[in-house]
């Protein structure tokens, strides 16, 4: 689909959005109490999800059949190897033998031809490691933090990047909605500080949220967690950008894979007194103590038809002994979210 300029302007800040302890063996860890178990609750969400969804898509400049963000992606597939650790943390099946994983890499927003250069917009990694007891599903981005922190703000974030009839979002209109909710700026600032990445496998991914791991003795540990990527951090230099086409990614991954798997270590940052649990606007500091609970390999590309089919839901598709924080009021609130998307892009 052709697009003018003012518009990919305006997805390019749309798609800014998605851009994205204590070790408790036998302790309480910080904040297990309050986040024991999975958030389901319609309690935590203050704004329609249907809503947010819209506004995602306008904001992408309303493409048909496509995701309400990630729409351009890659499918993949390729396995899971827990590390001997995981075991001791969670009583996750995943984590005791190595699963099949179906994955997708994606540019944050909803315009499904924005190009691989686009600065500052989160690269996404959503993963379903499959086991006949259930799946475990996550859906993470290349920064340690979303861009907002309740789902209201989500709405009024992507609501001032809609593009008007001039097709041009309202720069005031941005500007002020910066300045009254600080936070969001967050994670533009912390991607503009960096390349934009040469490779979908060349970059880290962090799950934003703070999940509460489960023993098999019911210890609880606390942890964000992290997927780091073995090839390291592969940034462009300005001239190496300006020397690539719009789509390079796929091509890149191609080549990549045939020479052998693109691997992520699975990293789990436990939490330490006072760190968030409820807030993804807010980076718990990197050196908190880490544990590698596995390695996620990507082996091959699979066609989108794999990915396409259902959507990859980060709250219902999580085993017991790995639970989402009821007190992120934007943790449940993805899963209708993305159904509605589904719905939409699938009919
Ligand atoms: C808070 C942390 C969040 C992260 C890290 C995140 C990341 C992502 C990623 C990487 C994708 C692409 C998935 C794929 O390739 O299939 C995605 C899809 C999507 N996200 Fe999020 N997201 C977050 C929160 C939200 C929230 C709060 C909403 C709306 C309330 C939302 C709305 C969507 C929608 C509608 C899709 C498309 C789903 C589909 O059609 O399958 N996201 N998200």
């Amino acid at each position: 689909m052709q697009r003018s300029s003012p518009v990919l302007a305006a997805t390019v800040l749309a798609a800014s959005l998605l851009s994205g302890g204590a070790s408790a063996q036998n302790a309480a860890p910080p904040g297990a109490a309050a986040q024991s178990a999975p958030s389901q609750g319609a309690a935590t969400q203050d704004a329609d999800p249907g809503a947010i969804v819209n506004a995602l898509f306008a904001a992408g400049g309303n493409q048909a059949k496509v995701r309400g963000s990630g729409a351009k992606g890659v499918c993949l597939k390729g396995s899971f190897t827990p590390s001997p650790e995981a075991s001791g943390l969670s009583k996750a099946p995943h984590f005791t033998k190595t699963v099949p994983v179906t994955a997708r890499f994606s540019m944050g927003g909803s315009n499904p031809k924005i190009s691989d250069k686009a600065k500052p917009v989160t690269r996404g990694f959503a993963m379903r490691m499959s086991d006949p007891s259930g799946d475990m599903v996550f859906v993470v981005i290349s920064a340690p933090v979303f861009s907002t922190r309740t789902p209201q703000q989500l709405l009024d974030f992507a609501t001032v990047r809609a593009p008007g009839p001039d097709g041009k979002p309202d720069a005031d209109k941005i500007k002020a909605f910066a300045a009254a909710n600080p936070e969001t700026t967050r994670q533009a600032a912390w991607l503009n500080a960096r390349p934009v990445p040469a490779s979908f496998a060349g970059v880290d991914y962090w799950g934003v949220h703070a999940y509460t791991l489960t023993d098999a003795k019911g210890a609880a540990t606390v942890a964000r967690l992290k997927w780091v990527a073995n090839a390291g951090q592969l940034g462009l230099t300005d001239d190496e950008l300006k020397a690539k086409p719009d789509s390079f990614y796929a091509d890149e991954l191609k080549e990549r894979l045939s020479k052998g798997p693109a691997s992520f270590d699975l990293v789990a940052m436990l939490a330490e007194t006072d760190d968030p649990v409820n807030d993804p606007t807010v980076a718990w500091p990197e050196e908190r103590k880490q544990v590698k609970l596995g390695t996620v390999a990507i082996a091959a590309i699979e066609p989108d038809a794999t990915c396409d089919a259902a959507t990859f839901d980060p709250v219902a598709d999580l085993p017991e002994g790995v639970a989402g924080p009821a007190t992120d009021p934007m943790f449940a609130i993805r899963s209708p979210a993305y159904a509605v998307s589904l719905s939409r892009r699938a009919n």
